[in-house]
């Protein structure tokens, strides 16, 4: 290749990123981080070598069968990579990334966040100080559900799931999880393996979505399977809407079948979502920032620079995903 490789950056990144970026390639910005269709996206990559998109972006098949032959890879600023066909970009011969590790511990925050949040009623609070509405102090008040000592089930034990556990042990929780597999390294310490969702949802008081969207997980989160959780559960949401059947999920939050949800993605993001979470008050809400904090979002855009420079200088990247 003569010159530097360009690259077609879907989203404003942070500056430190865009710098390092421009040290190596020939970036295409995006400085008012407008949302891109698919038409100026594939207009836009033209004139690429590469493409450093968001999840914001979606490529599937009939998309990755439009882009220019010159594409040689599309290295996100995720670690979900549900928004790429990658069996369509591995038969078109495009390389696909993503950046694990880096936001395992920005988006464990957030799961805390969320399974206090709801446990403890947040939402319902800010929302009385807010609105100047908090009348009386008295031992009925806003009473909720305690965290310390529960049972947290944590549905796929990968990166994030890790870090969710050793932060839930700080809160004396006891650790459950459902993989395919049970694991057998350090990081799973004393957590108890179930070999179904099932026998998981029977047995925990906070339940904990990170697995990734897929055929296999889309909608695994059913009005049968939260029939087995308990009217004192929780569920928390830190992984991607589509794992969830939404109308269950609110159903159950309506009719008090489970206690409380705390969610950070949805099917619709952004304008989309299910009317009824944000109707109810036993839902705690936040717009998909598990991995928002300016070090995990430098460190997000520093890996996807690797892996283009790995790709480029004809080696193996380190996060291949197709
Ligand atoms: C991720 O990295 O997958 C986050 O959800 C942001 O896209």
């Amino acid at each position: 290749m003569t010159g530097r490789p360009v690259v077609l950056v879907t989203r404003k990144l942070p500056d430190a990123v865009e710098r390092r970026l421009a040290e190596q390639f020939e970036p295409i910005l995006n400085p008012d981080d407008r949302l891109y269709t698919t038409e100026e996206i594939l207009r836009a990559c033209e004139d690429a070598d590469a493409i450093l998109p968001c999840h914001t972006e979606h490529f599937d098949a009939a998309t990755i069968a439009r882009l220019p032959a010159r594409i040689r890879a599309i290295a996100n600023f995720s670690v979900g990579v549900d928004h790429v066909d990658l069996e369509a970009a591995a038969q078109k011969g495009v390389i696909v990334t993503n950046t694990p590790d880096v936001l395992s511990d920005a988006t464990a925050e957030i799961a805390m966040l969320l399974m206090l949040g709801a446990a403890r009623r947040a939402g319902e609070g800010e929302r009385i100080m807010r609105r100047q509405e908090w009348r009386d102090w008295s031992p009925a008040f806003m009473v909720g559900r305690q965290l310390t000592g529960k049972r947290l089930g944590i549905l796929g034990m990968g990166r994030v799931g890790r870090v969710v556990a050793a932060r839930a042990r700080g809160f004396d929780m006891a650790i459950h999880y459902h993989n395919r597999n049970p694991l057998d390294d350090d990081g799973v310490g004393d957590a108890t393996y179930h070999a179904s969702v099932e026998d998981l949802l029977s047995n925990v008081d906070v339940l904990s979505i990170h697995c990734p969207a897929s055929a296999q997980t889309r909608g695994l989160l059913d009005a049968e399977r939260i029939a087995l959780l308990h009217r004192d559960a929780i569920v928390v949401n830190t992984s991607r809407g589509a794992v969830v059947d939404d109308d269950a999920l609110v159903a159950a939050l309506e009719s008090g079948s489970i206690a409380a949800a705390g969610l950070d993605v949805y099917n619709g993001e952004p304008d989309r979502i299910h009317p009824g979470y944000r109707q109810l008050d036993n839902t705690f809400l936040l717009p998909h920032i598990g991995s928002a904090t300016r070090e995990t979002r430098d460190a997000m855009g520093y890996r996807a620079i690797a892996n283009l420079v790995a790709i480029f200088d004809g080696e193996e990247p380190r996060d291949r995903v197709a």
